[in-house]
Order: structure tokens, then sequence, then C-alpha cells
């Protein structure tokens, strides 16, 4: 994915959006479970105002249970709905239905006694490109086909899918963006693949993501790469190149003269991380963000 958000397709969507808003009961936000504030669209609540809204936390399967756990209450807290889910399996799609009708319960209520029963709940499903959105409705939908086939920067018209479960969903119309302004965004976004590598030079993203995995999950790079881990006392300039360093020589990969290609192991330790060879990871807390909504 490589896009340049610039402000008139911005615009575009969120006028759009607010235009969509209108048609629907809810709103439904996919994430990735491993950087949930991080994958949000950061004007979602401006945009979504005071509909109903649901988080899905997708991705789990890659995601540390844990802290799924956590960011689930986290997000409960602040009056959100939760589903936790891995579209690709499929694992807890199903509950999206029920989920909806809890969260609209006394909406549904209302209908009944206004004689409207049957009446199906919309659902506007949105999210920034790549958390696995278009996997998310195909799997609600059963269907195997990707529709997936939207390309990010081409628009297309309202697309609303009927759920047998009394659920309508209608996918973003347009493009959503992440948060632009933030380098900490960008390099979560793009260790984990959400955006093109190429936003930074491969061994520099290499080296953050070492220094992130070594405050997060330390004890996977000891599995995975059987490196030492520097002692408490022990102080590097490039914490992240060192340790891409230490893995690079176990797997002995050597340049001409001796030199350890840290390139090479830069682009391993990237594809290894986001097939979930390193285990199931979450780069984020809750308790970075504790007492904000929004990051
Ligand atoms: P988008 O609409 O939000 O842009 O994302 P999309 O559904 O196209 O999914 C992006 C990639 O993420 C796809 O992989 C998809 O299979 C994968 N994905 C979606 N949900 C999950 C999940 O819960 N867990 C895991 N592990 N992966 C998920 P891809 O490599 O682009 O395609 P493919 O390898 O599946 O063919």
């Amino acid at each position: 994915m490589n896009i340049q958000w610039y402000p008139g397709h911005m615009t575009r969507t969120r006028r759009r959006m607010a235009e969509s808003l209108k048609q629907v009961d809810a709103v439904c936000e996919v994430v990735d479970a491993r950087i949930p504030q991080v994958s949000r669209n950061p004007d979602m609540d401006e945009i979504a105002g005071n509909k109903p809204r649901l988080l899905v936390l997708n991705r789990t399967d890659l995601a540390d249970a844990e802290m799924t756990k956590q960011w689930a209450a986290f997000y409960r807290r602040q009056g959100y709905a939760v589903l936790t889910t891995d579209a690709k399996s499929g694992a807890g799609v199903a509950k999206l239905s029920a989920t909806v009708r809890s969260m609209l319960a006394e909406k549904v209520k209302m209908w009944n006694e206004k004689g409207q029963t049957g009446r199906p709940i919309k659902l506007m499903v949105v999210g920034i490109p790549n958390v696995g959105k278009s996997t998310f409705i195909n799997k609600v939908l059963g269907k195997k086909s990707a529709k997936a086939a939207d390309k990010p920067g081409v628009t297309r018209g309202q697309q609303w899918f009927r759920v047998e479960s009394g659920l309508e969903l209608l996918d973003t119309p347009g493009i959503l963006w992440p948060k632009l302004d933030d380098e900490r965004t960008g390099i979560y976004l793009a260790v984990t693949g959400a955006v093109k590598d190429d936003i930074l030079d491969v061994e520099t993203l290499g080296c953050k993501l070492m220094e992130i995995l070594y405050r997060r999950a330390p004890q996977s790079l000891v599995s995975r790469y059987k490196i030492q881990l520097p002692a408490e006392d022990e102080t590097f300039d490039f914490l992240g190149y060192e340790l891409l360093m230490r893995a690079g020589r176990k797997r002995g990969f050597l340049i001409s003269g001796g030199e350890i290609d840290t390139e090479r192991m830069a682009r391993i330790l990237l594809d290894e991380f986001r097939g979930g060879k390193l285990g199931r990871i979450t780069l984020e807390s809750p308790d970075e963000y504790e007492g904000d909504g929004n990051g």
C-alpha cells in the first residue's frame, strides 16, 4: 500500500462518510490488534459523531492474547462495544451479529415497540487500509472470494452487503487515512506491513523493530535468533543496530571482508515478524494511552 494522502482526498472521503453515516445505525471500526491505536483513523471520533461504535480487534492470531484482553477492556471502558477476531481463519466473526444487537439493544427494543420487528441493523464498516477490513467483511458474508480487489486510491460507489442475520453492512465510502503527522505511527504501520517499507530504508526499519521488540518481547529475540541480550548496564548508541548485528552474526549473514549483512538481517526480521514467526506480539499497550481517547 502506498498512497498519497492529499487533502482533497481526505475532504472528499469525510464528506461521503458524513452522508453515509446518516443511513446507518452504528459504526464498526476494524483495527489491527497488534497496534490498536496506531491503526485507527485519527478523525473517526469526530466523523462518527454520536453513533454507537464497535471496535473490531482483528489479527488476534498475531497479537498477544493477554494484551488483546487488556485492549478490549480499555475500549469497553471508553464505551465501545468490542469484538476480537482473526478474519483470516474466521475466528470470532460469527459473534458480530450478537455483539451489534446487544450494543443496539435499546434501539431494537424501540423498533419492536413500534412494530418494526425484523428491521435490519445497518452498520458502516471502516478501517485504514490493510487492517483486514475486506477479509472481515467477506468472512461475515461467508464468501471465499476476495472483494478485497479494491485498490487504495480507487474510489467507488457505495457498497451495501446484506448479512442473513438481520444485518446490513456498508463498506467505507473511500479510503481512510492513518495518523499522518507522527513518526512513531509511521514506523509501527511499516513494521507490521500496513504501509510499504519505503517510508524508511529496510535497515533503519529493521533497527526500529529490533528496539521495539527488545522493549516489548525480548524473549522472542532470544528464542528466534539465539542472541544474547545486552546486559542492563550495557548501553549502545544504536541498540537496534547492535541487535541486528548479533542476529545477523548468528545466522551467518556475512559479506566480503567479514562484515555482517545487517540489511539482509533486517529484511528477514521484518518478514519473520510480519509472518508471526517471532510469536504473538502486540506492539503497544493501553497504559500508553490511559485517560486518552484517541492517542
Ligand atoms: P483491507 O481490506 O483492510 O485493506 O485488508 P485485507 O482484507 O485486504 O487484508 C490484508 C491482509 O491481511 C491480507 O493478507 C489478509 O489475508 C490479511 N488478514 C486479514 N485479517 C487477518 C487476520 O485476522 N489474521 C491474519 N494473520 N491475517 C489477516 P495478504 O497477504 O494481503 O493476502 P493473503 O496472503 O491472505 O492472500
